[in-house]
Order: structure tokens, then C-alpha cells, then sequence
């Protein structure tokens, strides 16, 4: 007898836990961090202040906001032997699978690895967000034959992210681009990721243990490797007359378009307009705007033919394509900003406790017995 009709697939509507983290509205396509619009977000913070925020539940005053970019200055340090295993990984490794090996290994030089405070976690939470950017950039550089390149004082995350990957400061648009994006991908509810991670927590393993479930869920293509996909997606049209017969041969074969479409967003996801503009002010300044023109296009046949919109991952590609950024990065930048997010939800996890074990529902053979 099948029991399918009891199961809700993919856990879809289903409500597991409480968060106080982030609001995620589908049907009105809102979305709020601890109570803030993200629109007002963009607008008014920066990713250090959003990630007080994520950690702390206000914003920081300027005298919060300074002692905390010290403190994230100061750890965000990645021990040296966490590089050089990044240097021995086989050539052409993927770059998610490097960072979460990295993520993994971060576990070993930590002492307070397997102190599961809420305080060491605390401490433990803000080193992971402040040290994966440096990973991610040092992730850049090795796959492109490079050495990688330690962060400088003084500089935001989103600067220090750009002057590590290209070993020289970023223009002022290129490190509000990339701020935005780290804030836009910061948190977002129960995703797979952060599911994936919380379940860890839930069953009292360490934090390191936590992040390295979610980067490897991040990993997928209906995930965070969405955006990378595009990028290949947009590259392989190349002109903006070829994109409507691509997607509709796509279709025809019954193929996904990358970056369209949301589990919860049916009506549009709120973060697409802010990466929008941004890929149209970055593009139009480069003289690349066809890659807009592409991106435009899709968006407006899969709209009409299957009433699909674009998720945050559709124009984060050509964005960071317009910042010179390796699309194998893109994934790995998300992970980056997330793991701000992650490790808020671990913290919110560790407070309020339980284990997370849901069930199956059993359609196998029974009554079977071994003949002999
Ligand atoms: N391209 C083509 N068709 C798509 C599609 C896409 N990107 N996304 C959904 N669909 C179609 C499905 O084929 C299905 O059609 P059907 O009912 O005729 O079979 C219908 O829309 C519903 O899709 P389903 O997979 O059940 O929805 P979901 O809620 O499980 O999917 C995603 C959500 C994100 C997994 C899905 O939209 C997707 O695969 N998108 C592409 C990957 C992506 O961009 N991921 C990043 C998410 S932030």
C-alpha cells in the first residue's frame, strides 16, 4: 500500500521550526531581515552592519558597528596550513567542493572547535562569516595559478573580497555591487542549506560540522549553483537574437533555464530588481550590455510560456561577469555572504533545541521471509 498521499515531497509548506532570523513572504515577494525590508536594507546598510544585525537583532550604533569591524578584521585570519591543503587539492577540483573542504579543515586550528558554548559558538560564528570570503578569494586565485592574497586592515569585506581576488582595489561601484550582493544573499529562511546545517546543529555536532553540510547543499544546481549555470547559460547564447530559439529548444526538451523559478517566491523574488539594476549599471559601463539584452529575453519568454520569473541567481551572473569575476566563483561567493545567515540560524539552533528527525513513509515490500 502507498502511503505518498500523506507525504508532503520536498517538505514543501511544511513548517519545521521557529526563526527570528529572516521573513520570507512569497505571495507578496518580501523579504525581511529581523524585521527590516531588504530594500531598506540595500539602501541605508552595509554587509558588516547586516551581519551585526543577523548576529545581534539591531543594528549596531557607529560605536558597536567600529569595535565589530575590528573584531571581524581580526578574525579573519585563515591559518596557513588551510591554505596550503587548498594548494594541494588536484587541479581543477570544483570550487565549492575546495571551500568545503576548507570549511572542514578550518575545524582543526580552531581550539574551541568542540566547545559547544553558546558563547565559544558566538565566537566561532563571526570567525567562520569573516574568514570565508578570505577562503572563497584565496579559492579564486588558486584556480587561476596565482598565490593567493591576504586580506588588508581597513578595507570592508566586499573591498578586501576584490583586492584579494585581483590583487588591487576595486572601483567604488564594483565594491557597492559586490556589498549589495553579500547582503542580498545573506539569509533566507529555511532553504535547503541552512536546513541542512540546522539539522546538524540539532543533533549537538559542532558548528564547523554545521557549515560543511550547508556549503555542500549549496553545492547543487537547483541551489546555489544556479547562478554559475547562468552565467555558462548566457555564454553559450553569446548574442541576444540566438536567446528565444535557445530557451525554446530548452523547453521542447523539457530542460530548466537556469535562475528561473522559486519554491517559494511564485511571484516574483524581491531581490531580483537590486541585482538587476546593478548588471544594467555594470554592464552599460563596460560596454557589455548584450549580456543584459540575453538575460532580458529569457526572462520574458519564460514568463509567457510557463509563467516562471528569475530568482536571485539570474542577474548576480552577469553582474558579477561585468566585475571580471570567474563564474565558477559565483557559487562560492553566495556561500561566503550565506554563511553569515548559516551561522546565525546555528547560534538561533544551538538556543532553542531539538532534534530535527523527521520521518518516511515506508513503500516497500513487507511480510518478506529468507528462504532457504
Ligand atoms: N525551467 C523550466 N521549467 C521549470 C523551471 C525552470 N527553471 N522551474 C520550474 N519549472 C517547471 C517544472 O518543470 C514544473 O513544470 P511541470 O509542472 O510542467 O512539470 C513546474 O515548473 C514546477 O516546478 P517544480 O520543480 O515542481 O517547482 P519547485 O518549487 O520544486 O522548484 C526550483 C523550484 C528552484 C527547484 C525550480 O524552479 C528550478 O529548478 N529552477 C532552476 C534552478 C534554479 O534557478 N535554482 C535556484 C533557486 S534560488
Amino acid at each position: 500500500m502507498s502511503n505518498a498521499e500523506k507525504v508532503a515531497f520536498g517538505l514543501e509548506g511544511v513548517i519545521a521550526l521557529e526563526t527570528e532570523l529572516s521573513l520570507v513572504e512569497g505571495a507578496t515577494a518580501n523579504l525581511y531581515y529581523r524585521g527590516y525590508h531588504i530594500d531598506d536594507l540595500v539602501e541605508h546598510a552595509t554587509y558588516e552592519e547586516v551581519v551585526y544585525l543577523l548576529f545581534n537583532g539591531d543594528l549596531p550604533s557607529e560605536a558597536e558597528l567600529a569595535e565589530f569591524k575590528r573584531t571581524l578584521a581580526r578574525e579573519q585570519q585563515v591559518p596557513e596550513p588551510v591554505i596550503a591543503l587548498l594548494r594541494s587539492l588536484p587541479k581543477g577540483a570544483a570550487p565549492m567542493a575546495m571551500l568545503r573542504t576548507a570549511v572542514s579543515a578550518l575545524a582543526h586550528y580552531d581550539p574551541e572547535a568542540e566547545d559547544n558554548s553558546l558563547e565559544a559558538n558566538f565566537r566561532k560564528a563571526i570567525r567562520l562569516t569573516a574568514q570565508a570570503p578570505v577562503l572563497v578569494a584565496a579559492i579564486g586565485r588558486i584556480i587561476q595559478g596565482k598565490e593567493p592574497i591576504p586580506p588588508k586592515d581597513g578595507l570592508s569585506i566586499a573591498a578586501n573580497f576584490i583586492y584579494m581576488l585581483n590583487g588591487e582595489e576595486g572601483s567604488e561601484v564594483a565594491v557597492k555591487t559586490l556589498d549589495t550582493a553579500l547582503i542580498l544573499h545573506a539569509e533566507h529562511g529555511l532553504n535547503a542549506s541552512t536546513f541542512a546545517g540546522r539539522v546538524t546543529v540539532s543533533t549537538l555536532s559542532d558548528i564547523y560540522s554545521a557549515a560543511t553540510s550547508a556549503v555542500g547543499t549549496l553545492k547543487g544546481p537547483l541551489h546555489g549553483g544556479a547562478n554559475e549555470a547562468v552565467m555558462k547559460m548566457l555564454l553559450e547564447i553569446g548574442t541576444p537574437d540566438r536567446a528565444e530559439s535557445y530557451v525554446r529548444e530548452k523547453l521542447a526538451r523539457k530542460e530548466r533555464i537556469m535562475g528561473i523559478g522559486h519554491r517559494v517566491y511564485k511571484n516574483g523574488d524581491p531581490r531580483v530588481k537590486h541585482l538587476k539594476r546593478l548588471s544594467q549599471e555594470l554592464n552599460r559601463e563596460k560596454g557589455t550590455y548584450h549580456w543584459v539584452e540575453i538575460s532580458e529575453r529569457i526572462e520574458k519568454i519564460m514568463q509567457e510560456e510557463k509563467g516562471l520569473l528569475p530568482n536571485v541567481d539570474f542577474y548576480s551572473a552577469s553582474a558579477y561577469y561585468a566585475l571580471g569575476i570567474p563564474p565558477e566563483l559565483y557559487t562560492p561567493i553566495f556561500a561566503a555572504s550565506r554563511m553569515s545567515g548559516w551561522t546565525a540560524n546555528f547560534l538561533e539552533q544551538y538556543r532553542e533545541n531539538r532534534l530535527i528527525r523527521p520521518r518516511a513513509a515506508y513503500v516497500g515490500p513487507r511480510d518478506r521471509k529468507i528462504q532457504k
